[in-house]
């Protein structure tokens, strides 16, 4: 059985890094929108059309379900696409609710794309579970841009950083929430920032949701990689195979990952 899974661009990777270690023997298919990341700046409608055209792939080349790696299109489009497709459809939410029963204790900021932090997902997440008002969101666009240009731990994405969250008093947070899966390749950066926050992400519960949804498969696993509707070239999959190894990095920092 193939398992799609799709982002608007390599972010969606840290989930299919996650995925290859729970669901070894599965067949994959991972789907980066180049041609239209970032998400987190276009206008809802734009991405459900996005989204749309990206599932029609996946059930054309095999998938029996499909993971949208990413909390923008999730929040822009994921109830539209569930209503339209019979094949299971797994979302992503940004890690709010565990943060607040993990570490409630002190505030938490929640991080993730100007879609996401608008959008009326995550307004009402936040009005469900946050009832002590320790929740602060920031939007953090020039992440994505940074990740697609493997730009990771400069000093130019420290300064971005140091700079957007200049207006929190960081110290008072106890925990960061990843609300877009861009953010994990930036976790060494962030703990400069706050080195004694708790990372959290929503890839092992997506995971874990998702294997709900299957019938396990004995085979070997494989992955296929796209680009927009093409297979990519050798160039670009060495640049995912880097990808994947810094990603591997990120994930010793914080147990939250495991
Ligand atoms: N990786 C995406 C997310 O999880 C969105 C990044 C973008 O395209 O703006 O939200």
């Amino acid at each position: 059985m193939k398992i799609g899974i799709f982002d608007s661009g390599i972010g969606g990777l840290s989930v299919l890094h996650v995925a290859k270690r729970l669901l070894p023997h599965e067949q994959f298919i991972y789907y980066a929108d180049e041609k239209h990341v970032p998400y987190g700046e276009k206008s809802k409608e734009e991405i459900v059309g996005y989204v749309d055209e990206i599932i029609q792939f996946m059930i054309q080349h095999g998938a029996k379900a499909v993971v949208i790696a990413c909390n923008t299109a999730t929040s822009a489009a994921v109830a539209i696409m569930r209503k339209k497709y019979s094949l299971p459809i797994i979302g992503m939410e940004p890690a709010v609710k565990k943060a607040i029963d993990l570490y409630g204790d002190k505030k938490i900021l929640v991080c993730a794309t100007p879609i996401t932090v608008k959008g009326e997902k995550m307004m009402n997440l936040v009005e469900r579970v946050d009832k002590h008002h320790l929740v602060d969101l920031v939007a953090l666009p020039g992440l994505v841009h940074f990740a697609e240009n493997q730009e990771f731990d400069t000093q130019n994405v420290l300064d971005y950083l140091k700079d957007t969250l200049s207006y929190f008093q960081l110290e008072d947070y106890g925990s960061l929430v990843l609300g877009c899966t861009h953010f994990n390749y930036f976790k060494d950066s962030f703990q400069k920032l706050m080195p004694h926050v708790h990372f959290l992400d929503g890839n092992v519960g997506t995971i874990n949701y998702l294997m709900k949804n299957i019938e396990p498969e004995k085979q070997d696993g494989t992955i296929e990689y796209y680009y927009s509707g093409r297979a990519v070239n050798d160039e670009e999959l060495q640049k995912i195979q880097k990808y994947l190894l810094r990603l591997e990095e990120m994930e010793k920092i914080g147990e939250e990952q495991k």
